[in-house]
């Protein structure tokens, strides 16, 4: 897989036109509108998992902007489970759905189900997570995950005092103890989370201005299968037994949940919530920007899901006319047999400082939901 990283051509996020009201909400237009292009029909949604707010949102608002679209809508939870995922998308395949838009859970898993997919002239979107393994994936989209590691180290650095709030070095030499954590190695974002994010950090590795107290630097040692809140923290309590008495500055989190679980790991470890080391996250999950706002979790990555789940469904009104969705990258996204043609957006670092201007003047949460 080629982890190339994307510096020009990101078309930004406020070309898209249509807005949606808020994230979650749904119409009952279901079969009823009309897209320009669509006539109509099932479209499946297959959506990893119900466990973290980020996928419910995406797949209450592909199903509202699909139904805007005047299409028929079938949207399924798998649990984190892969047979489910299988099973939900032959459902949607024998119930006659003309396009399935699958964010995987096992990136590699979804072979055959798409062979049979492609059998009967199905489109398939991959949606936020590249599907590995098959020529039977027709467009991706997704945002520019090497970026999004990128901003995560940079909010790390920024956090310790290494960078200022414009990027540029302080001076400051630390040396600052950080431990690192990647996303699911079965996830195709989660090494272009890590990729982006090593390449950020490696400089200051290199010189000594960072330190990784238990020695674990490999993405294999870092990785935390399914994402699971709870294997994060068993780990970091794992790293508090072998580091002892050195404290920590700076964790690295590629995802809020795992930030929770490295947050109670360090509290029940003896960190008190006003000497918490400089942690990161990704998605503005409600319970993580409370935790930004309350001081505790320094940074998320912000991604606005109405904008993906409004990509997507252009991309299947398009193709299921007959015409070529919008990409924006034809190179970064290899996924073993063929390079996906992707639509990529931008995400924004939120901390204390923006999160009002980032996520409640867009509309994205309600001050009330912050609370
Ligand atoms: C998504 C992230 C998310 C993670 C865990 C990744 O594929 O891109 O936004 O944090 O999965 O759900």
């Amino acid at each position: 897989m080629q982890r190339k990283h994307l510096l020009a051509g990101v078309a930004t996020a406020g070309i898209l036109t249509l807005a949606l009201s808020a994230c979650g909400s749904r119409t009952d237009s279901a079969g009823g509108g009309g897209g320009e292009n669509a006539e109509g029909g099932l479209v499946g949604v297959s959506m990893p998992t119900q466990q973290s707010e980020r996928w419910i949102a995406d797949g209450e608002n592909v199903q509202s902007t699909l139904e805007e679209l005047g299409y028929e809508v079938d949207v399924q939870f798998a649990n984190d489970d892969i047979p489910t995922q299988v099973s939900q998308i032959e459902n949607m395949i024998s119930s006659g759905a003309q396009a399935l838009v699958i964010a995987a859970i096992d990136g590699t898993t979804l072979t055959d189900v798409l062979q049979s997919a492609a059998d009967q002239g199905i489109s398939v979107i991959s949606y936020d997570r590249l599907i590995n393994g098959t020529e039977n994936v027709d467009y991706y989209t997704t945002f520019d995950n090497f970026e999004v590691g990128v901003q995560q180290a940079t909010s790390l650095l920024t956090g310790l005092g290494i960078l200022d709030e414009n990027g540029e070095e302080t001076g400051e030499e630390g040396p600052f103890n950080i431990e690192l954590f990647a996303g699911s190695p079965d996830d195709n974002n989660a090494t272009f989370f890590w990729d982006g994010a090593m390449e950020t950090l490696q400089p200051y590795l290199d010189s000594g201005v960072l330190n990784v107290p238990s020695g674990q630097l490999d993405f294999e040692q870092a990785a935390i299968l399914r994402w699971l809140p709870e294997t994060a923290q068993e780990r970091m309590e794992n790293i508090l037994t072998v580091i002892g008495d050195t404290k920590l500055d700076g964790v690295l989190s590629p995802y809020d949940g795992l930030s929770i679980g490295i947050i109670s790991a360090l509290t029940s470890g003896g960190y008190s919530a006003d000497d918490l080391p400089v942690i990161t996250g990704q998605d503005a999950e409600v319970g993580s920007v409370k935790s930004i706002i309350a001081g505790e979790q320094y940074s998320t990555i912000f991604k606005d899901t109405r904008l993906l789940a409004e990509q997507a469904a252009q991309m299947v009104d398009a193709v299921l006319a007959g015409e070529e969705p919008e990409v924006n990258d034809t190179e970064t996204y290899d996924n073993g047999e063929k390079v996906v043609p992707s639509y990529l957006l931008e995400s924004t670092i939120v901390t204390v400082d923006n999160y009002e201007e980032v996520l409640i003047d867009s509309g994205y949460y309600t001050e009330d939901d912050l609370q």
